[in-house]
């Protein structure tokens, strides 16, 4: 098969269920060499747990990950890790004692102990000219030395990005990057998640945000209760009756 049209993951049939509650129904899909593939939902539609399960974090009850042609199903978040999967979680995960800087080089360093890599950051120098390039790319250059605590909730959720890149990841996975941040910080972090694509061969990233999907994704899931129920082009999958639906449904249930 060619190369470029491979697929960098192709999930097929995932099943993950938490005594008794099925979080994934049998949940099929493809993320394409070079798209952001947006994945939207209703809350508890089963987006995290998807995230959670194709990076290792909870081991899955069915079915099938390929990551670039490899069956990867099984295998340990570490691993997936130097393969070349990356995310950031949607309750930010930062060294909070820790410097902006240090948060970034302990990423890169992560990255370096693999055998073949250890060349590229073998002088710790190259490490920060490195991670202080991703930083400028993040805006948080000026703030290299304060603590990650110390943040504004932008800044941490835009360091949580920064550093999963660190790793230099072929897939990246965005948990809500946008949550909690305000009409102006989350039009930025859509600018850095442009730039980012650069960077990695795909993205997939979970948003509430309806504009701001619709402006990112080149290509739409949208899951309910554990299940995909729509995939597309993003203005198509929009007006979809069922996914109208399944928006407006929760939100009059309201839990
Ligand atoms: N670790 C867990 N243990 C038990 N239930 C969980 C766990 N993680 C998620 N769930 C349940 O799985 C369902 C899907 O959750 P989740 O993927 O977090 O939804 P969302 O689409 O909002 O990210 C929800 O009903 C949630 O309560
Ligand atoms: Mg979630």
């Amino acid at each position: 098969m060619d190369m470029a049209a491979q697929p960098i993951l192709a999930v097929d049939g995932l099943r993950k269920s938490f005594r008794g509650l099925t979080a994934l129904e049998s949940v099929s899909l493809e993320v394409r060499r070079g798209e952001i593939l947006g994945l939207m939902g209703p809350n508890g539609a089963g987006k995290s747990v998807f995230i959670n399960v194709i990076t290792g974090l909870y081991p899955s009850d069915g079915g099938a990950i390929r990551y670039c042609g490899r069956d990867v199903t099984a295998l340990p978040s570490y691993v997936l890790a130097r393969l070349g999967i990356a995310r950031t979680y949607q309750n930010i995960r930062l060294l909070r004692r820790m410097t902006v800087l240090e948060n970034v080089l302990v990423a890169i360093k992560d990255h370096a102990s693999q055998p073949f890599r250890s060349l590229f950051v073998r002088n710790r120098s190259g490490g920060v000219a490195a991670a202080m390039a991703l930083l400028e790319q993040f805006h948080l250059a000026d703030k290299a030395d304060r603590l990650a605590g110390t943040l504004a909730y932008g800044e941490a959720r835009r360091l949580e990005i920064a550093r999963a890149l660190a790793g230099k990841p072929s897939l990246l996975f965005l948990d809500e990057p946008a949550a909690g941040m305000n009409e102006r910080e989350t039009e930025e972090l859509a600018a850095t998640i442009r730039t980012s694509h650069r960077l990695v061969e795909a993205i997939v990233i979970v948003e509430h945000d309806v504009a701001m999907m619709r402006g990112l994704s080149d290509r739409l899931v949208v899951m309910d209760s554990g299940r995909k129920i729509a995939e597309g082009n993003p203005a198509d999958v929009l007006t979809q009756p069922n996914v109208v639906e399944a928006y407006l449904g929760t939100d009059g249930a309201d839990d």
